[in-house]
């Protein structure tokens, strides 16, 4: 098959543990259930994805700096460090890839530190609050802008 798009799909710290980890906020399915559920739904749409997760903020900033001429978009979900990272908010800013920002859980109605997104402005928009869905909202979303590119 060929693929039009490529997309990029970044997992950040302690994203590893979805499935066992607090499923009341981000359910019972895991990383590897949730990526490969996008992958079907992706290549069904003619879209090449490639899947990362990382504890490590750097990582996640090599990760960026790689989708640069390489990949069409970005699916983020930076978890914790979405909330202080400026590192990783001038990552994506450097690069120019259009990036979504994922959140499981509805950061909004949790903790007060979890309503500041550092990453947001630099974004071309937020999902937040439809548990393993909320990836495939941003599939929807950044397939949304290739058709307007
Ligand atoms: C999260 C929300 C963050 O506040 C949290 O630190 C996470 C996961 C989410 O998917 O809902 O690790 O990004």
């Amino acid at each position: 098959m060929s693929f039009s798009y490529k997309i990029l799909v970044l997992n950040g710290p302690n994203l590893n543990l979805t499935g066992m980890r607090e499923p009341t906020h981000y359910g019972s399915a895991t990383l590897d259930e949730i990526n490969s559920a996008l992958s079907e739904a992706a290549s069904s749409l003619g879209i090449e994805t490639v899947f990362f997760q990382s504890n490590h903020e750097g990582d996640i900033i090599d990760y960026i700096h790689s989708a640069l001429d390489t990949f069409d978009g970005i699916i983020l979900n930076a978890g914790a460090f979405t909330h202080y990272s400026y590192a990783i908010r001038d990552a994506i800013a450097a690069v120019k890839v259009p990036t979504v920002e994922v959140h499981m859980s509805n950061v909004h109605a949790r903790e007060e530190f979890r309503h500041t997104s550092v990453i947001a402005p630099v974004c071309i928009g937020s999902i937040a609050g439809f548990g393993s869905f909320s990836y495939h909202l941003a599939l929807a979303a950044l397939i949304e802008r290739f058709k307007k590119n």
